[in-house]
């Protein structure tokens, strides 16, 4: 059983985290920090983030913290975000793609996107792209991206990523966190083909008690409970990201999530990637339009494959 006193010593490491004002992102930051590392909380509300560092500074941890501003939702914030961290920081050992919205009232992104396959996907893409490298040229770096048990249902619409048909929140959800798979593992070919070191890494949480689903009503909330039975607490949602950010017997292009109950449940191991989510063909058509809708072209030896 894998838990966080198995953290190595994180010290000297440089750690962005996306979302760390609430749920599993606090808790992923929470227990990086405790090992020693200097992490960047990330959020789209810094009033929140800075409340969120001083609740992490309440704790014994021998780690460093630092809040900025990020808002997945406008690539403009990523692109501000992106460049004042390459100009304060000259290394990056860790990038947790963690933030994500699920289900909200039909929403856009400032581009014009479905706001979940804006948020969850897209304004991760650009940030990892903007950030990929520092990512590289720091050695033993990782990217590790949350996916959900949702992207077993994920299809993507290339016809309807506007929204330009109807709205369903949860198949819109589901798209989402098929986009974060796809886009992990086509990014750790990516890596390999270009032979660089870096590590791209999946992590699916589970079923948590969690902010993520404030825009449920309490029936629907009830009813996924009775469907999917008790809900983990957040910090052990974030066993399945650290476990992915440091275990050394974790491997690119690989999801791990918990170990029971089909995955709602229990400890960190190396889970199965179904077929929607190794689909070469689709994940390169998701990067290429990826590449032209946030304008972040990864480097030429990545993009070449
Ligand atoms: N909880 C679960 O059971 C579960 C299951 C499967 C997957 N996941 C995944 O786990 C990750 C963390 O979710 P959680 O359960 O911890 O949910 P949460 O408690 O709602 O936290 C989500 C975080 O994302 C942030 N966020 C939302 N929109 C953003 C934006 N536009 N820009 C920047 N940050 C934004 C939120 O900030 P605000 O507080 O400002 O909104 C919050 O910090 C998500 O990717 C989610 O899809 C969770």
């Amino acid at each position: 059983m894998w838990t966080k006193s198995n953290i190595p010593d994180q010290t000297g490491k440089t750690v962005i985290i996306t979302g760390t004002n609430a749920g599993i992102g606090f808790e992923t930051a929470l227990a990086l920090y405790e090992a020693g590392a200097h992490v960047i909380m990330a959020c789209r509300n810094l009033k929140s983030a800075e409340q969120a560092l001083i609740k992490i500074q309440e704790h014994k941890g021998t780690g460093t913290l630092e809040t900025a501003l990020l808002d997945l939702s406008s690539l403009t914030s990523v692109n501000q975000f992106a460049e004042t961290f390459v100009q304060k920081h000259q290394q990056l050992h860790l990038l947790i793609n963690n933030a994500g919205v699920m289900i909200p009232p039909a929403s856009k992104t400032t581009e014009g996107y479905e706001l979940q396959f804006g948020v969850n996907f897209l304004g991760h893409f650009a940030l990892t792209g903007y950030l990929y490298p520092l990512l590289k040229t720091t050695s033993g770096s990782r990217i590790v991206t949350l996916s959900s048990l949702a992207y077993l249902n994920g299809v993507i619409d290339f016809d309807n990523l506007k929204s330009e048909k109807d709205y369903d929140a949860m198949r819109e959800y589901c798209q989402s966190k098929l986009a974060n798979l796809l886009f992990s593992v086509e990014l750790q070919r990516r890596i390999i083909a270009a032979g660089d070191h870096t590590l791209s890494i999946a992590a699916q949480p589970g079923a948590n008690k969690t902010e993520l689903s404030r825009h449920m009503s309490d029936e629907a909330f009830n009813k996924a409970v009775e469907r999917i039975g008790e809900l983990m607490e957040p910090w052990q949602g974030a066993l399945p990201s650290l476990y992915a950010a440091v275990a050394d017997e974790v491997a690119g292009g690989k999801l791990y999530g918990p170990d029971r109950d089909g995955g709602y449940r229990g400890y960190p191991a190396e889970a199965t990637i179904t077929p929607n989510a190794l689909d070469e063909t689709v994940a390169q058509k998701l990067w290429n339009m990826a590449e032209q809708v946030t304008g972040v072209y990864y480097p030429k030896s990545l993009y070449e494959k």
